[in-house]
């Protein structure tokens, strides 16, 4: 199973593509998580992206591809995985197709999540993250079960740099200019499956398990 999950800020794709991962049994493997971590611990590649995320500018392509290749080159992937977050442009998809060709392999589905842009903006203001592990919450119907803290590890919750109203617009820009012609790019394979991601988060998990099943994608 190698799916990825594609759609603008706030769609709801690590919520929903962390939950897939677990139910397929496969690495759920977000690039923005990845540079987030990266940028706390202050490595060279961290230092580099946290330049272009706070201002909500995509990191150049040849530092997420490279750093993707690493990840999932590593043992736990070759079952496959769920992307969240890649390939967000065109050379990105491009060398996500040659890597895994390398392999003999190639992208299974593409999930879309449909939202229109008024909840993401609502969504995203509320959106709270955990810091450290990195799990999302929200203010109004997945809060934490102690206000403000993460329930994995106790970690005051923040709001991140880029869910400020001028990265949020900038995103979103970024969104239709730059990621939604790699929806287009798999379109045209017949691999894009779009779902409404609007409704209870369990809701829209159902309905992306009940169309991955209704493609023959199946948990063993
Ligand atoms: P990344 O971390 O990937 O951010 P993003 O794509 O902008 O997506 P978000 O995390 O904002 O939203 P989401 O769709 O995952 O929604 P979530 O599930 O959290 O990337 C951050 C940055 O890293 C980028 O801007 C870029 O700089 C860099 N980057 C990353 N990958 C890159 C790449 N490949 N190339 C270049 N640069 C890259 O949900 C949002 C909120 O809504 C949460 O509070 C959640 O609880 C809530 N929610 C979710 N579902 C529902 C629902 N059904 N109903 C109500 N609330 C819901």
């Amino acid at each position: 199973m190698r799916f990825v999950f594609v759609g603008p800020q706030g769609a709801g794709k690590g919520t929903q593509s962390d939950r897939i991962a677990r139910w397929f049994r496969v690495p759920h493997i977000e690039t923005g998580k990845m540079l987030r971590t990266a940028a706390r611990e202050e490595t060279p590649l961290g230092i580099k992206a946290s330049e272009f995320m706070d201002r909500g500018e995509l990191v150049p392509d040849d530092v997420v591809v490279a750093m993707l290749e690493e990840r999932i080159t590593e043992p736990d992937a070759h079952r496959g995985f769920v992307l969240d977050g890649f390939p967000r442009t065109i050379p990105q998809a491009e060398a996500l197709d040659e890597m895994l060709a390398a392999n003999g392999g190639g992208i299974d589905a593409v999930i879309s999540v449909d939202v229109p842009d008024e909840v993401l903006l609502e969504r995203l203001s509320n959106r709270r993250t955990c810091p450290e592990c990195g799990r999302v919450y929200n203010t109004t119907d997945h809060h934490p079960i102690e206000p403000g803290r993460c329930n994995e590890d106790g970690t005051p919750l923040i709001q991140r740099e880029d869910d400020k109203p001028g990265p949020i617009r900038r995103r979103l820009e970024i969104f239709h200019k730059e990621t939604a012609p790699v929806i287009s790019f798999y379109a045209a394979r017949g691999q894009v499956i779009h779902v409404d991601g609007v409704g209870r988060i369990e809701d829209v998990q159902s309905r992306i398990v009940s169309a991955l099943a209704a493609k023959g994608f199946r948990r063993s």
